[in-house]
């Protein structure tokens, strides 16, 4: 990742939030290497690696929203050209894939080296849940955004909620995952509905419910959140997921005493990471005029949800030198005549 921080514009590396990132990251390396020659055998060593990891964890607690900053100061300064905005998108996606490997992974170390079981859940190892139940988790999202949502507009929509076991129709939808990731897809995708959802109701005296379909079957566990707020254009999903485009006030840094309830507009995107992080994936399907369907698609056995982690090899390096692919298709009405070029070919 310090290979890759240095790969960005040099006016977005200067930034002070960017700095300040990039130091805490180097930081993280000194503090881990200083154990690389003690032995983890010694009880002593393995007490003082957990304090080291909760203050990693811990300093970069705020990453995401002073990386947020360092990325807006540089577009409202600089705009954006097609290669640095593909740039920014690819490392940012990269950077936050491996925050999210990485807070798990300690996440994991220090409960387990905690020594204490958790008794109100025999299932778990950690943070991983060998029986996590889906349709739960769902519906306490649902709630917690419910009740963010009633702060700013006094109202919300309901919820129905359906799921279907097709593996054994009597038994609830159960998978090996990290309840913690699931929730945060799900109470993201809530948020969104739900603001839209309002948004496209002003004038209106009811509120569309917002409908969930979860289903779990050989090989998937897909969960659809539907909602009637209007959709957007379909051109505009690739916008949904950028790191530099939000519709809603931009929210301002340290303020942790509101959670907003629209934000940095990073929702979509890291969302759509956690899903990828198991090999899952996030996609939105928006019906313009109408609503949105916004469907999860998660890896129903645990054998297949293996962690998915960046390398930096050539294959990165040329990324980001690169713009996408030229084009091989055309739209005849806006190429420019070539004629000389077609009597070459000819
Ligand atoms: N269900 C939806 N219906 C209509 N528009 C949506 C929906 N979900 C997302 N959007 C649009 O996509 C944009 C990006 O969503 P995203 O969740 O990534 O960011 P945000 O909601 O703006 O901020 P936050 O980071 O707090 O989530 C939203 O601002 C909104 O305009
Ligand atoms: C379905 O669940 C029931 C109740 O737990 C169990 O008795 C049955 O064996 C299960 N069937 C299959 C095919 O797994
Ligand atoms: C880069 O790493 C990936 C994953 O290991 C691999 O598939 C790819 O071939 C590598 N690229 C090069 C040029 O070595
Ligand atoms: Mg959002």
């Amino acid at each position: 990742i310090l290979k890759e921080i240095n790969l960005l514009p040099d006016q977005l590396i200067m930034t002070q939030s960017v700095q300040l990132v990039h130091s805490w990251v180097v930081q993280c390396l000194m503090d881990i290497l200083e154990f690389q020659d003690k032995s983890p055998n010694d009880p002593r060593v393995l007490a003082e690696f957990v304090d080291t990891l909760v203050t990693i964890r811990n300093r970069h607690n705020d990453v995401v929203p002073t990386m947020a900053q360092g990325v807006i100061e540089y577009r409202d300064a600089f705009g954006a050209d097609p290669l640095t905005s593909q740039n920014i998108q690819y490392f940012l996606d990269r950077f936050y894939m491996n925050r999210i490997s990485i807070r798990m992974l300690i996440n994991q170390h220090t409960l387990i080296f905690d020594g204490s079981t958790n008794p109100g859940h025999p299932s778990s190892i950690g943070c991983i849940d060998s029986c996590c139940d889906v349709t739960n988790i769902i519906s306490d999202a649902y709630e917690c955004a419910k009740m963010l949502c009633e702060q700013y507009y006094f109202g919300s929509p309901e919820l129905e909620l359906r799921e279907i076991n097709a593996k054994n129709k009597s038994q609830p939808i159960e998978i090996s995952y990290v309840p913690s990731h699931l929730y945060h897809m799900v109470f993201e995708l809530f948020k969104n509905a739900m603001r839209a959802t309002i948004e496209n109701h002003e004038t209106s005296s009811t509120l569309p419910p917002i409908k969930v379909m979860v289903a779990l079957g050989g090989e998937d566990l897909s969960i659809k959140i539907s909602d009637r707020g209007g959709g957007v254009p379909f051109r505009k999903i690739d916008r949904l997921f950028s790191y530099m485009y939000s519709t809603a006030p931009r929210p301002t840094i340290g303020d942790h005493q509101r959670t907003p309830m629209a934000g940095f507009g990073y929702g979509l995107p890291i969302s759509r990471l956690y899903a990828r992080y198991f090999q899952g994936d996030l996609q939105l399907y928006p019906m313009e005029g109408y609503g949105t369907d916004a469907v999860i698609q998660l890896k129903a056995l645990s054998l297949d949800s293996v962690e998915k982690l960046p390398v930096f090899n050539q294959t990165a390096l040329r990324h980001y030198k690169f713009n996408q692919e030229a084009d091989d298709w055309c739209v005849p009405s806006k190429e420019p005549l070539n004629l000389a070029a077609y009597k070459a070919a000819k």
